[in-house]
């Protein structure tokens, strides 16, 4: 499987109809935005239409065309001073695709038209030096970088809701209490709040908030829960089968590592789209960037974070403090009226 059969999301809705805006025609604001110096996380809000994905291109740009200029291009190994420059003191040959600046969205499709974009609007000369692309194939990339020629079966839904029926049959065969549990809502208990949150500990299941999620559950019910995910996992791992949510989970993880021994990948990280992101997804993008000074400048959709995130970004390494600002002026064009 290559990045390109990466299982991704569809989101087709996302999609902007976007009209290339050049540096000088950015508004006070977001031209602020764009070339502001942070010491830390920044997160850029607003409404549909308010130029947010405008605003991650020329902050990406921005960021790109500020790292030393590169002699000979990026063809072979970077320029020394690039290396040494002091994002986590990476050695040049593990920044990915020698490209220092990652610009990271969602689905495969907006990285396609975010790429496109760039380009437009920076020239090849600073969108070489751009990574584009979207979180599920980082994270596929990321997991195949640190374990080559590791190959893995594919768990789809309706096998996976198999599974849980026969883990189910079998207890009921023994009379065990928990054959009672709804197959579905177990495959989405365990989907969303054990592998959504990178949950490996029956304390932390207990203790895990459950946002969004239906119906409460009191200790002993999680309790009798967390044995019944200890066995499907066990039976997953059994059979090498794997969800892109473990993958993820599993990648941030090897991510994290790696940047402890050999420094982050990306001097700078730009996130459109950011309101989609799940909690795997966030430790992925945290492991990516060094943290300091403008390592990752993050744009949504939605009012102000923990708005529509169901999840405290500080909790991962994310602290946006003092660092968050909306876009109030809205260049959608007014519907026709009739
Ligand atoms: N400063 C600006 N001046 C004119 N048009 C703008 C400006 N900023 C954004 N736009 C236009 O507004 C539309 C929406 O911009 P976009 O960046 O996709 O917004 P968002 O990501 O917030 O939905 C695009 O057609 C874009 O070209
Ligand atoms: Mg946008």
């Amino acid at each position: 499987m290559s990045d390109e059969q990466a299982p991704v999301t569809s989101a087709a809705s996302l999609v902007p109809l976007f009209a290339a805006v050049s540096a000088d025609a950015l508004n006070s604001l977001q031209r602020e935005l764009v070339e502001r110096s942070y010491p830390g996380p920044a997160w850029v809000s607003g409404a549909p239409g308010t130029g947010k994905t405008t605003v991650a291109l020329h902050r990406a740009s921005h960021l790109a065309s500020r790292l030393p200029a590169v002699t000979g291009g990026y063809g072979g190994s970077p320029p020394r001073e690039i290396a040494a420059g002091g994002y986590g003191g990476s050695s040049p040959r593990e920044i990915a695709d020698d490209r220092p600046v990652l610009l990271a969205t969602f689905s495969k499709q907006l990285a396609a038209d975010l790429r496109d974009r760039l380009l437009e609007l920076a020239g090849p000369g600073v969108a070489r030096r751009v990574d584009v692309v979207n979180v599920d194939a980082l994270a596929w990339r990321v997991a195949r970088a640190a374990e080559p020629g590791v190959t893995r079966n594919w768990l789809g839904e309706a096998q996976a809701l198999d599974m849980w029926r026969s883990l189910l049959a079998e207890i009921a065969g023994a009379g065990g209490a928990q054959a009672g549990w709804d197959p579905q809502f177990l495959q989405e208990e365990w989907t969303r709040v054990v592998l959504g949150y990178a949950i490996t500990s029956r304390l932390d299941y207990l203790r895990v908030r459950r946002a969004g999620r239906p119906r409460r559950l009191n200790r002993s019910e999680r309790a009798s829960l967390w044995e019944l995910f200890a066995e499907y996992s066990q039976r997953l791992a059994a059979a090498n089968l794997w969800t892109f949510r473990q993958l993820t989970a599993h990648a941030a993880r090897l991510e994290m590592a790696r940047a402890a021994r050999a420094g982050a990948r990306y001097a700078h990280v730009v996130v459109d789209e950011a309101q989609e992101l799940s909690p795997t997804q966030w430790m992925l993008v945290r492991a990516l960037a060094a943290p300091g000074p403008d390592d990752l400048f993050l744009v949504a959709d939605l009012g102000q974070p923990p708005h529509g995130i169901p999840v405290s970004l500080s909790s991962l390494g994310i602290d946006i403090e003092g660092r968050s600002t909306r876009l109030t002026v809205s260049y959608r064009p007014e519907p026709q009226r009739m």
